[in-house]
């Protein structure tokens, strides 16, 4: 057992024993350091929220700013000057500027007009799995994960087909950026080429518009709906950066906890009703955004009973919240049937900045495992003993795996 002194390093430092287990780490921050102060290289005024109760208070308090302009030291303490080009955007952002930006896209994301997507992403996973080869093994991540919700997301924000391979790149990179310069460069590059491309994107949506996003945006902007052009990328940005590996990664747990969890897997092949619940119990379980949840205290707060000074960063490990004992019954079974009445988790986070995309990875996710467990009931991971390579990371943003080998018929 490490001491809670340990513990603090090893969630700062990602470890290979920290990303092989976050969440033994989280169970003793959550005994004995709630509210927890980070070490370097994060520096001493970013604070790290585990208890479920906690952190969905810190979610919503309005004291805790999203506003990545007036927080900007504090960031630029974690990220470095290069990550505030594509960042003017509702994420980043506080009433009126959040309510304003997110009721521009809010209305192509409503459960009704999401689920009319079902059959054109459902379409999308039988044509991806057919590429995929059968007997042999492969690795599930960039043959299937990982394309499905950049194609989805690229048809909605009306991409063209040809640049969605280049999308995926640079979103990747962007994501990526770890605390060396060769990797602040090539995110700092990324992030240029995304802001050119977008841009250029919205010149040919001006030109040729078409029934998409960028096309409905670009409308907003010159028909000055009160969006500038700044904001117009960023928004772009966000939603393909939003869209892409939170749902990639997703997908990817979701599978790997199912393969690992024969009981588990077998319930939602016998309940095919069960396949929605599953997609909640990953995301409380195993969700992809782990603790990318900044938020900045703009004045002194307290939260069980430590004082958050004002001008610090807040990070709320949604992880953690999602195995508090405090909160759900077992939190460490993974368990398919727990039902929705058991099942509040924070996985999409909550309040204002609950996840604007939510039904659409719940659409996602489904036809994901649906397809792929449908077609494939006898699917196994290719080394099914094997430890599994979870992806390593400059600081605990997101939880996915580095790759998943699987043989789909065996
Ligand atoms: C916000 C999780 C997929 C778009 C968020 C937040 C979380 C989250 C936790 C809140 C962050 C915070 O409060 O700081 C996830 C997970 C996904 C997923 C786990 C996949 C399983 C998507 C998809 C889209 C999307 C497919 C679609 C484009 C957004 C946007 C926001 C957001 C635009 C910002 C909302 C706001 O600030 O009001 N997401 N997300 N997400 N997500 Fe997702």
């Amino acid at each position: 057992m490490t001491t809670t002194q340990d513990a603090v390093t090893a969630a700062e430092r990602c470890t290979p024993e920290y990303r092989r287990d976050p969440h033994a780490v989280y169970a003793q921050l959550r005994g004995t350091a709630p509210v927890c102060p980070l070490r370097p290289p994060h520096g001493n005024e970013t604070y790290l929220i585990t208890r479920y109760e906690d952190a969905r208070t810190a979610l919503s308090d309005p004291r805790l700013s999203k506003d990545m302009y007036g927080a900007i030291d504090a960031y630029r303490r974690i990220f470095g000057d290069s990550s505030v080009a594509l960042d003017d955007n509702m994420l980043n952002s506080d009433p009126p500027k959040h309510t304003r930006l997110r009721k521009l896209v809010n209305s192509a994301f409503t459960p009704r007009r999401v689920e009319a997507l079902r059959p054109r992403v459902q379409g999308i996973v039988r044509t991806l799995i057919d590429e995929c080869p059968t007997r042999e093994p492969f690795d599930l991540l960039p043959a299937f994960a990982f394309p499905l919700p950049i194609i989805v997301i690229c048809e909605l924000l009306g991409v063209p087909p040809q640049e969605r391979s280049r999308m995926q790149h640079l979103s990747t990179t962007v994501a990526q950026a770890g605390f060396s310069e060769e990797s602040k460069r090539a995110q700092q590059q990324a992030e240029e080429d995304l802001h050119a491309y977008f841009t250029d994107l919205t010149t040919a949506k001006r030109d040729r518009p078409g029934d998409d996003l960028m096309s409905a945006l670009t409308a907003v902007r010159d028909n000055d709906g009160g969006l500038s052009e700044h904001e117009l990328v960023s928004t772009a940005f966000l939603l393909m950066f939003a869209g892409h590996k939170t749902t990639a990664y997703a997908i990817g747990n979701a599978v790997h906890h199912l393969l690992t969890h024969p009981a588990q897997l077998r319930a939602v092949r016998e309940k095919p009703e069960l396949v929605g619940p599953a997609v909640e119990e990953v995301l409380r379980y195993d969700g992809s955004v782990e603790s990318s949840t900044f938020r900045y205290a703009t004045e002194d707060v307290e939260y069980a009973g430590t004082r958050i000074p004002k001008g610090a960063l807040v990070q709320i490990a949604l992880s953690s919240a999602n195995r508090d004992p405090q909160k759900f019954d077992d939190p460490d079974a993974f368990d398919v049937t727990r039902g929705s009445a058991q099942n509040a988790h924070l996985g999409f986070g909550h309040g204002p900045h609950y996840c604007l995309g939510a039904p659409l990875a719940r659409l996602e996710m489904e036809s994901a495992l649906t397809g792929l467990f449908g077609r494939f009931p006898r699917m196994t991971l290719a080394d099914p003993a094997g430890e599994p390579r979870w992806m390593e990371v400059p600081f605990p943003a997101f939880r996915g795996l580095a790759e998943l080998p699987v043989v789909l018929d065996p």
